[in-house]
């Protein structure tokens, strides 16, 4: 059952897609050969520690706009979750952000030492694409070529590792240079998972663009809403974020502005039925973990 053809809320298509996004982490994570048992463990612990799969399910909304067909669907959700863990597992590590917890649990290195750590990191990265490759190998097909060559740019040199070296190399930056580094950090892959969602899905190019102006205007808004609720922690360590330039009230504002963009771009998707997003933009705004 899909979200085609009627109307469904949110949490119970999280229900239904994340227990099968999670099989797919599985199978594709699943141990073929000698010695990969201490590098599995590592990875499934990363991968099974309460994260939201935010991301995934925001490829497999936009895709369910436009296919059923979730068998190509959720090797590329899988490999969007593996990209994004990979990220955080590298975030965390002491020359990086060097937290000791993330989601209530020890962090990677904290659990499995650094160098396990780190190649952890490496091998999700890389068990992304070689899922993504795999595909354009088995289905011939341009839209999956194309979906995985926007994933990996989006993630890449002029995306989310841009992000992270400016916001780990550079001391100083205005209110402008961070919303910069926001909008490839963290918005670049939230983007991407959607606009990839609708290409591989089938969308025409009008609905690829406003789909993925909508994805730029959520994951600012997922960003700054982040920075809400890490005010203390971020304080506590002097790490630079928007709060260093506005206040709460003026960080919620910005995060309604931005909401309000994306409710109007979802209003120009004629004949989708895009009330999951909407109910998405919503409820982002005042998720509290
Ligand atoms: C955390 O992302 C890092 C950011 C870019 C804000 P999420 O809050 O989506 O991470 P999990 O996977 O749900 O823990
Ligand atoms: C993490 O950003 C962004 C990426 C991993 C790409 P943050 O450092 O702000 O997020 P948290 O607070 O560690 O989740
Ligand atoms: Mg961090």
């Amino acid at each position: 059952m899909t979200s085609i053809g009627r109307m469904i809320m949110l949490e119970e298509l999280f229900k239904e897609y994340i227990p099968l996004l999670d099989n797919e982490l599985e199978s594709i994570i699943a141990p073929k050969k000698m010695y990969q048992e201490r590098l599995y463990e590592s990875m499934k612990y990363s991968l099974f520690s309460g994260g939201k799969r935010l991301r995934p399910m925001l490829f497999l909304m936009s895709y369910t706009l436009f296919s059923n067909n979730l068998k190509i669907a959720l090797p590329f959700a899988a490999s969007i979750e593996m990209i994004h863990t990979y990220s955080l597992i590298h975030d965390d590590l002491p020359s990086m952000d060097n937290d000791d917890y993330r989601r209530g649990k020890l962090t990677s290195h904290k659990m499995f030492g650094e160098s396990l750590a780190i190649l952890t990191g490496d091998a999700l990265f890389n068990l992304a694409y070689e899922t993504i490759l795999k595909l354009t190998m088995e289905i011939n097909d341009y839209r999956v070529r194309r979906a995985g060559y926007e994933i990996s740019k989006a993630a890449g040199y002029s995306g989310m590792i841009l992000g992270q070296v400016i916001d780990t190399c550079e001391d100083e930056l205005n209110s402008s240079e961070i919303m910069y580094m926001y909008s490839l950090k963290t918005a670049e892959l939230i983007r991407a998972s959607i606009s990839t969602g609708a290409i591989l899905g089938g969308a025409n190019n009008e609905q690829i663009l406003i789909l993925d102006e909508f994805g730029k205007y959520l994951g600012i808004s997922y960003q700054i809403q982040d920075d809400i609720l890490d005010l203390d922690k971020d304080k506590e360590i002097n790490k630079l974020t928007l709060s260093k330039y506005h206040s709460k009230d003026q960080l919620i504002n910005l995060i309604n502005e931005s909401n309000e963009k994306c409710l109007n771009l979802l209003s120009q998707l004629d004949n989708l039925n895009t009330s999951f997003f909407e109910e998405l933009v919503n409820k982002l705004a005042y998720r509290n973990i």
